[in-house]
């Protein structure tokens, strides 16, 4: 993604983290010209992501991130544009309050840390792009994918959740977000918090407060589960034959099942213990250590 300015100046590093401050390094801080180019970037970004995931408005923008707890990760690459350079993609995470379902169905407390938009220019998708800003993520957050939640992932999402990081194995839900075997196993008990199970109904909220959730709340549509045929309900039973039903928000355009290609070798019915996952794991960690190695 190209833009009017040089972007290597605005961002120096590969992978720049944004926050409320909207501020690349020290260079941007009391700089109205540089910040304003920084807001552009990003609502140009947020625009494309919503346009790719077939949004009908962004969950990211400038404004947003200025008023939430989350983190951008900002790819570049510096090369493109006659040494210019061009803005690759970008990855949004934050902390969420979320209320989960365990595999048995007990209601479970957690906060945790949630990827909430990721968009790799179009492009330039399929090119290990998404790969890298990811990882990087993860070394900067020191944090495995399984111990995360996803909102409402695209089927490119899963897709590359699936090849890059072996997770196919979601754990129903009744929000939007999905979280993988292994995410309650691998947690420590004091980061999940069981909700007593005599409350009320109506102090379980379905939903967590989201942005995904406020975009469609502009929209006055009817949320799920009151919309028909629209749960967000993710289940993948067979890896081998990948066919992913990802539910749709209304703000999104209406589901259709999605073949995804089966892994090298297949992974049916594996735990997280199996030696697919291992050798799975292997390879993530000989291309974490290459990727930490093209980082310093
Ligand atoms: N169709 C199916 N799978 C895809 C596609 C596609 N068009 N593009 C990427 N993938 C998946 C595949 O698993 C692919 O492996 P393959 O080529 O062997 O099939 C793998 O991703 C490629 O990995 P990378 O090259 O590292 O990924 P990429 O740079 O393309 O980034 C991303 C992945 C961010 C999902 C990108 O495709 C994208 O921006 N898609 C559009 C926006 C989107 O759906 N974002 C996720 C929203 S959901 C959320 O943020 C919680």
């Amino acid at each position: 993604m190209e833009f009017p300015f040089d972007i290597n100046h605005l961002f120096s590093e590969r992978v720049t983290v944004l926050d409320q401050n909207l501020a690349a390094g020290r260079k941007s801080v009391g700089r109205p010209d540089l910040q304003a180019q920084i807001t552009t970037v990003i609502d140009e970004l947020g625009r494309a992501s919503a346009k790719a995931q077939q949004l009908t408005a962004p969950i990211t923008s400038a404004s947003k991130l200025q008023s939430n707890r989350h983190q951008l990760y900002l790819l570049k690459d510096g090369e493109r544009n006659g040494g210019r350079g061009v803005i690759v993609g970008f990855l949004k995470v934050g902390y969420k309050k979320l209320f989960l379902l365990d595999q048995r169905g007990a209601h479970i407390e957690a906060e945790p840390l949630c990827v909430l938009d990721f968009y790799i220019a179009d492009n330039l998708q399929r090119h290990g792009y998404g790969l890298e800003l990811f990882d990087f993520m993860l070394q900067h957050k020191h944090l495995e994918p399984v111990l995360m939640a996803y909102d409402r992932p695209s089927p490119k999402f899963l897709s590359f959740l699936s090849k890059h990081y072996c997770l196919t194995e979601s754990v129903p839900q009744v929000n939007n977000f999905v979280v993988f075997d292994g995410f309650f196993l691998n947690r420590s008990a004091a980061q999940l918090r069981k909700v007593p199970p005599k409350k009320p109904d109506g102090e379980i909220k379905p939903y967590s407060l989201m942005e995904r959730e406020v975009v469609r709340q502009e929209q006055k549509a009817l949320p799920w589960p009151f919309a028909p045929h629209l749960s967000p309900h993710r289940s993948v039973s067979s890896p081998c034959s990948r066919s992913l039903s990802v539910g749709s928000s209304p703000s999104r355009a209406p589901p259709h099942p999605v073949h995804l290609p089966p892994a090298p070798g297949g992974n049916r019915g594996q735990n997280p213990q199996s030696p697919h996952i291992d050798s799975c794991r292997a390879r993530r960690t000989s291309s974490l250590n290459r990727s930490q190695l093209s980082f310093h």
